[in-house]
């Protein structure tokens, strides 16, 4: 077989699509035809679904209404709930894995979270202007903006699931949609927790333009203002970046990628579009070995996804990952609960986890009284005395001592209680 591929750009086809599409986002410079032809892919998506008010608002929509010069329609935000119900989460999930099943939309579900997020600045302390994981994405003005071309969709699958559990936030549908697609695809458990409270209005949308773009000028550079904005670093750019070994790109969309390929002309799904790798609906490493390797035409590799293998720090993760899937899945699984954090207000502040074990950030359980023969708990004034015994000897009851530090400690007493005799005599 030929063992040759080289960077994806559009094809002729799609040339003229992707002058305005091929960015995930404008840049600067870019031109107004740019803006209107996007603007038009987004709205033919748009009238190509069902109607919005339908999709966005259920029966009691609040009567919050916008309108805006550069944006010719209004629309309804959707009945308030503050604070999502961990009970109703739980239903919600389940919900979820049954639509995965029948609808093979991991992929979308995804790039859902992640545009919700990825929209974050931590340059900017105020919630909801900063950005990030708080359900602004459910509203028009924001699912219009290019790189959310055909998020429209996953919204659709998704409210049916928000109407049924109307005390869980959308952006905490989002994250959870997310991660239990990641999961459900074969990826890690992600440390997830919730209780993300939801803008209430468009007018709290964030403006166009914070979401990377695929093609720019210089894309480890790009990658980083962009991620680095969110407070994320290289690594973590790199491990998030593996998302893509789920899901296509299609042209229609983004501009980016071939109608369709040997791997998606038959689905699962709505078939075409041009997968990253062989096996798009299944969570492993193999984005980085595929991109490293360029070994087949019809797979995707956008310029910032082969960015990963020549800046020379993203390279050091992206060789490591091609190779480590385990360091592959721990990095992601950090790097996406960060990412699924990003910007949101909780309520609780500390947020909630669904599952027995603590939430991430949750100090560690004391198990110190692992040690102790007696059959009660420890008191607290016990703990202490134990936690400063620790800490004299340079450890901490937070983790177990292990047992050649006893050993060690009886070894110099000996020494001591020898040099004493010694000395007495
Ligand atoms: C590093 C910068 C990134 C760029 C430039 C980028 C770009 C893109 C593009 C152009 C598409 C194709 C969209 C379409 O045509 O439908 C796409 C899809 C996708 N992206 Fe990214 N992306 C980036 C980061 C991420 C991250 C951080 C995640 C998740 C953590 C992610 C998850 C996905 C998924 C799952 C899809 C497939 C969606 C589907 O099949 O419907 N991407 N991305």
């Amino acid at each position: 077989m030929t063992v040759r591929l080289t960077v994806n750009t559009p094809t002729m086809a799609s040339l003229s699509t992707a002058a305005a599409a091929t960015r995930l986002l404008p840049s600067a410079t870019a031109t107004a035809t740019r803006f209107s032809h996007r603007s038009s892919l987004a709205l033919k998506s748009l009238r190509s679904s069902p109607p919005l008010s339908r999709v966005f608002l259920p029966q009691k929509s609040s009567s919050h209404r916008f309108s805006s010069g550069r944006i010719g329609y209004s629309t309804v935000s959707s009945p308030k709930c503050s604070v999502s119900n961990p009970e109703q989460l739980k239903g919600a999930r389940q919900d979820i894995k049954e639509l995965l099943k029948t609808t093979f939309c991991h992929p979308i579900l995804v790039r859902l979270g992640w545009h919700d997020a990825g929209t974050y600045n931590k340059d900017i302390q105020e919630w909801p202007q900063r950005g990030g994981a708080n359900g602004s994405l459910r509203f028009e003005i924001e699912l219009k903006h290019g790189a959310n071309a055909g998020l429209v969709n996953a919204l659709k699958l998704l409210q049916p699931i928000k109407d049924k559990y109307s005390s869980v936030t959308y952006a905490d549908l989002f994250q959870l949609a997310s991660a239990t697609a990641i999961e459900e695809a074969g990826g890690p458990k992600i440390p997830m927790k919730y209780g993300r409270v939801d803008v209430t209005g468009p007018e709290q949308c964030p403006e166009e333009g914070r979401l990377p773009d695929a093609g720019p000028p210089s894309p480890a550079s790009h990658l980083r203002d962009v991620f680095y904005r969110m407070g994320l670093n290289d690594k973590e750019i790199v491990a998030l970046s593996g998302a893509h070994t789920l899901g296509r790109s299609r042209p229609d969309r983004s501009g980016w990628g071939k109608p369709e390929t040997k791997y998606t002309k038959d689905g699962p799904g709505a078939p075409g579009g041009q997968s990253w790798t062989v096996k798009w609906l299944k969570f492993d490493n193999s984005y980085f070995k595929d991109i490293k390797e360029r070994r087949d035409e019809d797979l995707l590799v956008l310029p910032t996804d082969a960015v990963l293998f020549e800046d020379p720090s993203f390279k050091e993760y992206a060789e490591k990952y091609a190779v480590d899937q385990d360091a592959f899945f721990k990095d992601y699984a950090e790097a996406h609960a960060k990412l699924s954090n990003l910007g949101a207000k909780f309520d609780p502040p500390e947020g909630f986890s669904l599952d027995d074990s603590p939430a991430s950030g949750q100090p560690e359980k004391f198990v110190a009284a692992k040690y102790s023969t007696g059959k009660r708990e420890l008191s607290d004034a016990m703990k202490q005395k134990i936690r400063a015994e620790y800490q004299a000897v340079g450890g901490s009851p937070d983790k177990p001592l292990g047992s050649n530090y006893f050993l060690n400690i009886m070894i110099v007493i000996a020494i001591l209680a020898y040099v004493t005799s010694l000395v007495m005599n």
